[in-house]
């Protein structure tokens, strides 16, 4: 088994195993925000992705992608259920974005995630060469920590949550509140998207598990593990370069005119996620456009929401309403060749993203909890003449660092009505400087920045840092 001095633990690996139209199994690219961010920074890094590469079954063996090394780990069809739909994304997900679908807890699902994180961690020992780093990612792997720490002693290992972290009195629900703290806690350094988010861990463990904690330090015995806040990003650079290429800005030109040339084009671009807030923007379009301030004639908006998690009942739910609404907008707003709404549920390659992200006078980003929200910085990113109006939630991980956003609270309805007709009809004046000024924060403040930042704080000046900033 050959070994890595860097060891990345996420539970999607980057590609995933799909079927080609023709039938043929193929790799593609995997949706969603971590493999967003670590794709690029790992590109040219001598490194191991411990990861599932989606499906059940035996493991396949994948080929490295660049110069990351695959080492899939293999989950059965009731670990699919369990661990995955289950205690991650039917008990812990909804946990951690406000309860804003009702958390549930089975004690078969904790036996499973308990079992997976063993897994994981057991196949991370074997990849890891003595000494090495290893960087666990996000809430599917919260046990790994600890039980790496007991099997290899000799790894520094960090940690880091994609997600929100959310306050004492909704964490305190989980019946295994305690061991999932203690899980975390074998990391050296515990990384956060906000502040808050580190506070509240901190407070958790000072009342819970009883040890003296604050918002950077925890004492575990003899070690100490430090706590900080870490928001993640995306290669700013890369996307600025790829929207700027002549062949994205003449799939601009022509989406644009495929849509009618309108006035003005409002897009939004999520997983269909009920943490995305899709419902409440349709119901505050759908209203704008009953009181006649919105127009199909000279407005269109182009909803993209990729299928998720498409067997946990309540994103089916979420689905089948968010299509029929959409079919009734449609239906009572728009013309014939003009539907009110372009709803589009097709993964897009980057130029094509980035495409749609050049047509977008306004990006409607409106999550009712998100741990950051990278769809919002690749829109920031892709406005290279500095216009563009993004509307914003406050409650996305993003609004921190995007305060020239036009922010919005998505669970007021007049708020979000406003706020998108503020952002429809902002004079030029007002958007450019917010957009250069978000822009200049999105360059400072990249995946490389991130990845020095976190990495340096977990190696205390190594040789990893290297590895990710001399390339690439
Ligand atoms: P999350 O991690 O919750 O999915 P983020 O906004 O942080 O949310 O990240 C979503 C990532 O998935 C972004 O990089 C975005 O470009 C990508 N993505 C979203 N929808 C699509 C799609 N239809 N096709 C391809 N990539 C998509
Ligand atoms: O950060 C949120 C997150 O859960 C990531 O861990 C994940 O890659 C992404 O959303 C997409 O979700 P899933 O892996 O369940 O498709």
């Amino acid at each position: 088994m050959r070994q890595s001095s860097l060891v990345v633990v996420a539970n999607r690996l980057p590609i995933d195993d799909s079927v080609a139209p023709d039938g043929a199994c193929e790799w593609r690219r995997s949706p969603g925000g971590l493999v967003t961010a670590l794709h690029p920074l790992l590109r040219h890094t001598p490194a191991t992705w411990v990861g599932w590469a989606g499906g059940t079954g035996p493991a396949p063996r994948l080929p490295d992608v660049d110069r990351v090394r695959m080492q899939t780990v293999a989950l059965t069809a009731e670990d699919l259920r369990d661990h995955y739909e289950g205690f991650a994304n039917s008990t812990l997900w909804p946990l951690y974005h406000d309860a804003v679908e009702q958390p549930e807890y089975h004690r078969r699902w904790w036996e499973a995630y308990q079992r997976v994180n063993r897994r994981f961690a057991e196949a991370t020992a074997e990849v890891a060469e003595q000494g090495a780093a290893v960087w666990v990612q996000d809430y599917h792997l919260q046990l790994v920590p600890g039980v790496l720490r007991e099997l290899r002693p000799d790894l520094r290992i960090g940690f880091f949550l994609h997600v929100p972290f959310p306050p004492p009195e909704l964490f305190m629900q989980l019946p295994r509140r305690a061991e999932l703290l203690r899980g975390m806690l074998g990391a050296d350094l515990i990384g956060f998207q906000r502040a808050q988010a580190a506070h509240n861990f901190a407070q958790l463990v000072a009342k819970v598990l009883e040890l003296p904690a604050t918002d950077r330090r925890i004492s575990v015995g003899e070690r100490v593990v430090r706590v900080g806040a870490f928001p993640v990003s995306i290669d700013t650079a890369g996307m600025a370069a790829l929207a700027d290429r002549p062949d994205v800005a003449a799939r601009a030109r022509r989406l644009r005119q495929d849509l009618g040339d309108p006035d003005h084009v409002i897009l939004s671009v999520d997983r269909m996620d009920y943490t995305k807030g899709i419902e409440q923007r349709l119901k505050a379009y759908s209203e704008l456009l009953a009181s006649g301030h919105v127009k199909v004639r000279d407005t269109v908006l182009v909803q993209v929401a990729v299928p998720s998690r498409e067997r946990v009942t309540q994103y089916q739910i979420l689905r089948d309403r968010v299509e029929r609404e959409v079919g009734r907008i449609n239906g009572e707003f728009g013309r014939v060749g003009e539907p009110a709404i372009h709803y589009l549920t097709q993964p897009f390659d980057r130029a094509e993203l980035a495409a749609l992200y050049r047509i977008a006078d306004v990006m409607a980003v409106t999550p009712l909890r998100d741990g950051m929200n990278l769809v919002a910085k690749e829109y920031v990113a892709a406005r290279v003449d500095d216009t563009g109006a993004l509307l914003l939630s406050e409650f996305a991980g993003a609004a921190a660092e995007l305060p020239q956003a036009y922010l919005v609270n998505p669970h007021d309805l007049e708020g979000l009505k406003q706020g998108l007709l503020s952002a429809l009809h902002a004079d030029p004046e007002d958007v450019t400087p917010r957009m250069r000024a978000m822009r200049g924060h999105l360059h400072r403040n990249d995946i490389r920045a991130w990845a020095r930042s976190y990495l340096s704080a977990l190696d205390e000046g190594g040789s990893l840092l290297t590895h990710i900033t001399a390339t690439g």
